[in-house]
């Protein structure tokens, strides 16, 4: 035996190439980098731990091992644990790995923690368990994302600005309805990773190469130790299944696009000088020493490259794969990591960015009405004094042709009036009253009446963002809720080891 906590224990394996797994005939050679996963395997070398310890705990409950080899292997997989992923001897992958330094610590007995299973349900146990942790981390940051996103939709509420489509001036609106869109959106993006992680939280343990096992293993058992809502129940769809991963790679692609937009948004309103980052988010140019760019933003758009990138490998490794274990997979699970490592990164430096930068009310005031955004407010004026709408629409398009000042409301009052004279044969102020004209033609009166439901009213607003606070709460519950269930299995699977060492 070697001692406990020598991190050189295991090394002997290797010293001629030779692993448990390998042995003499598949040593070396020249493809052995490339088929090794154990570097990249860093990330589940904790899962890889919990797992064996979960399966080995459940054989001694089963009498599918002696109690006093469990301990033996319990107490190797904790030095192993000390010892840490750097101390593994060289293998193919981390379950491998961690075989062959137990082995190499108890003995041949230490053998026995491979009984019935296979790394292909190994590994597939491994990737739900470590994932389901960075889901919840990507849940929570969107989280913190909405707060931020609703806090500065209050503060922003009476900010009246240019709201565009095409990118062309269409209606004003005001940065807090724009803000508390991106909320919105982050709501279903939120809910999306949520359902990922439901669907990812079942266990494939037990299922073995892919063919099950003759031994009378216990896999709710398993599933239970380690905090799985149940198992996947056929045992080739347990081993060979990857949409788990698909579906939680799609929902970081679709927070990925949302940052992108948000992203966007904040880049233009800084160069249109309404919003200013703060300087903790921005950069400056190596030669234009004027220059404040909004560098971070770019960053967290070119996010969603690395997430729909990320999506693309993966469906691209996975399509047309048959049943059940192709090595192809070991290849298909890093694009989920780097997805969900660039994801969370990217939502969190957006909730600094969001929570950090000022809107200069000003400068977006003053663009407010500009292009004469403020024309469907005028249409909707005609329409409720009994013009159709479709008619008050003309009116207000032909008086926006003929006007030779868009931007100047006296201007547009009399090419208004004129065009009411050409289209309803009588003068607009039969219809709409000077103060109705020009509350329309107000960019503060225009949003101001906009007060439907979801609208950019301050009152409508204020609604909202309190219905958005409610169901953030709710997901805050949703994701403490699966944190405290992995938690409490964690203590279950401690005290069944300690039972044991
Ligand atoms: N490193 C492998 C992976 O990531 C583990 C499973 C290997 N199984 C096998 N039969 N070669 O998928």
């Amino acid at each position: 035996m070697v001692p406990d906590d020598d991190p050189a224990a295991g090394a002997d394996a290797d010293a001629d190439g030779d692993t448990v797994v390998r042995r003499d005939r598949f040593a070396g050679g020249p493809a052995r980098s490339f088929l090794s996963s154990l570097a990249a395997d860093e990330r589940i070398f904790a899962a890889d731990l919990a797992v064996d310890r979960a399966h080995v705990v459940m054989l001694d409950e089963r009498g599918i091992v002696e109690g006093s080899d469990a301990t033996a292997i319990l107490d190797a997989l904790a030095a192993v644990e000390r010892a840490g992923h750097g101390a593994l001897p060289d293998g193919e992958d981390v379950h491998e790995a961690i075989e062959s330094a137990v082995v190499d610590r108890v003995g041949p007995e230490g053998g026995r923690m491979h009984t019935a299973r296979s790394r292909n349900d190994e590994v597939a146990t491994c990737i739900r368990y470590r994932l389901r942790g960075d889901l919840l981390d990507a849940a929570e940051a969107t989280l913190t994302l909405r707060g931020a996103l609703l806090d500065a939709a209050e503060a922003d509420a009476d900010t009246v600005m240019p709201g565009f489509t095409h990118r062309q001036f269409a209606q004003p609106t005001t940065a807090g309805h724009l803000l508390a869109s991106y909320a919105g959106a982050l709501e279903r993006d939120t809910a999306r990773l949520l359902d990922a992680y439901d669907r990812t939280n079942v266990s494939p343990l037990g299922g073995a190469a892919f063919a099950g096992t003759p031994f009378d293993v216990d896999r709710e058992r398993t599933a239970e130790l380690l905090g799985f809502d149940g198992v996947v129940e056929n045992s080739m769809d347990a081993a060979a299944s990857r949409d788990f991963l698909v579906e939680a790679s799609a929902a970081l692609a679709g927070v990925g696009v949302t940052l992108s937009g948000l992203a966007t948004d904040g880049i233009e309103a800084v160069k249109d000088g309404y919003l200013a980052l703060s300087d903790d988010y921005s950069s400056t140019s190596s030669i234009m020493p004027q220059k404040v760019n909004p560098d971070t933003l770019e960053l967290v758009r070119a996010v969603a490259g690395d997430a729909v990138g990320g999506l693309d490998g993966l469906l691209a490794t996975l399509k047309g794969l048959p049943r059940a274990y192709n090595r192809d997979l070991q290849r298909a699970t890093t694009h989920a990591w780097e997805s969900v490592d660039a994801v969370t990164e990217a939502t969190e430096v957006a909730a600094g960015a969001v929570a950090t930068a000022e809107w200069d009310a000003e400068a977006c005031a003053a663009d407010a009405a500009a292009g004469f955004s403020t024309a469907t407010g005028v249409a909707d004026a005609l329409a409720m004094a009994g013009v159709p709408f479709r008619t008050a629409h003309e009116l207000v398009a032909s008086a926006a042709a003929d006007a030779d000042e868009l931007d100047d409301p006296e201007a547009l009052a009399a090419s208004l009036d004129a065009a009411a004279e050409d289209v309803l044969g009588d003068s607009l102020y039969a219809y709409v009253s000077r103060e109705d004209l020009s509350a329309a033609l107000d960019p503060v009166g225009s949003v101001a009446a906009r007060d439907s439901r979801g609208g950019p009213a301050p009152d409508a607003l204020a609604d909202s963002i309190a219905r958005a606070r409610t169901t953030r709460d709710d997901h805050a519950d949703a994701v403490a809720a699966r944190r405290s269930a992995l938690a409490d299995a964690a203590d279950r699977l401690d005290r069944a080891v300690s039972d044991r060492v």
